[in-house]
């Protein structure tokens, strides 16, 4: 489907942007397309080299300013220093993009490491960079703060319980920040994706063929055509759907049992049954 942003998109949530894990995927598919509208962005990644490849393409190809940082964002300071990197700047949208599992494994078997960098990332740096950003936004009465959430958020799951959970933790967040920015003008949004062919998730060696995955740039240009959807948007119709029977409130165990042989598949595990009781 071929989606057209908003006529006043750029005016909305222009001039600049900041995407936090931009460097590659569904960040970079954002940058892409943002860049497309004349939007300048702010790009944050761990790694600088993949980050300067592509602030490089998009200067040529666009002609729109980019700049790039290094920051971890499981880091305790990472939104204070994207905050400091902006200060200067008119931040019209923050997209929260960072945020895929590093490993597929049964809970036991986590590295303490491991999880807390999750957990840090995707709760705690998320939870900081709205706080930094929601004031700026509220005082241009107009913009979008965007939190990538996965349809893993909507029940758990063995193989990725921390990865689900966090995920759950952004979407009721996103959701809470869309009612209360909303008073303000400015659109708060859980961006709920699915199985998206990206570059994280081949290095993780993530099976995503029974899931029909999807280009990162259609992720990202279904995306930025409803921004204004919230409080929840589900990104992919097939997803929209797979979320319609995740979400049912009755027979969770049902749910978590089919969620988790969805995991176990994605990581090319076999599903153990549960023992009789
Ligand atoms: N791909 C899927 O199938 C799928 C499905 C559902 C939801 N999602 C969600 O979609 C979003 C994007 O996913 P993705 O597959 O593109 O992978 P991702 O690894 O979450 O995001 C990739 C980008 O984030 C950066 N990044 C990762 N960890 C970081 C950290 N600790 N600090 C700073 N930057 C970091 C990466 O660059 P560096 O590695 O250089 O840091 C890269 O630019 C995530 O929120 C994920 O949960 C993805």
């Amino acid at each position: 489907m071929n989606w057209e942003l908003p006529a006043d998109f750029s005016d909305r949530y222009g001039p600049w942007a900041l995407i936090a894990g931009g460097s590659e995927g569904t960040g970079e598919a954002f940058a892409r397309r943002l860049a497309r509208e004349g939007i300048n962005s702010v790009l944050l990644a761990r790694r600088q080299a993949p980050l300067d490849a592509l602030a490089a393409d998009i200067r040529a190809e666009h002609g729109v300013e980019v700049r790039t940082a290094s920051v971890d964002l499981g880091h305790a300071d990472a939104a204070a220093m994207a905050a400091e990197l902006t200060e200067d700047l008119d931040v019209g949208l923050v997209i929260f993009n960072a945020g895929a599992t590093i490993r597929f494994n049964y809970f036991p078997e986590w590295p303490e490491e491991d999880l807390l960098a999750l957990v840090n990332m995707n709760c705690r740096t998320t939870t900081l960079f709205a706080h930094r950003f929601a004031p700026r936004l509220i005082q241009r009465g107009r913009g979008g703060l965007v939190l990538v959430g996965s349809v893993a958020g909507f029940a758990g799951s063995t193989h990725q319980s921390v990865y689900n959970a966090s995920k759950a933790y952004d979407w009721v967040l996103a959701e809470g920040l869309w009612r209360e920015l909303g008073i303000y003008g400015v659109d708060a949004i859980a961006m709920v994706i699915g199985a998206t062919d990206t570059p994280s998730h081949r290095r993780m060696g993530a099976d995503l063929s029974a899931h029909s995955p999807m280009e990162a740039a259609d992720v990202a240009d279904e995306a930025l055509a409803n921004l204004h959807n919230g409080p929840t948007y589900v990104v992919g119709e097939h997803n929209r759907a797979a979320s319609e029977f995740i979400l049912t409130p009755h027979n969770r165990g049902a749910i978590v049992s089919s969620m988790s042989e969805s995991s176990a598949g994605i990581a090319g595990d076999e599903m153990l049954p549960m023992s009789s009781r």
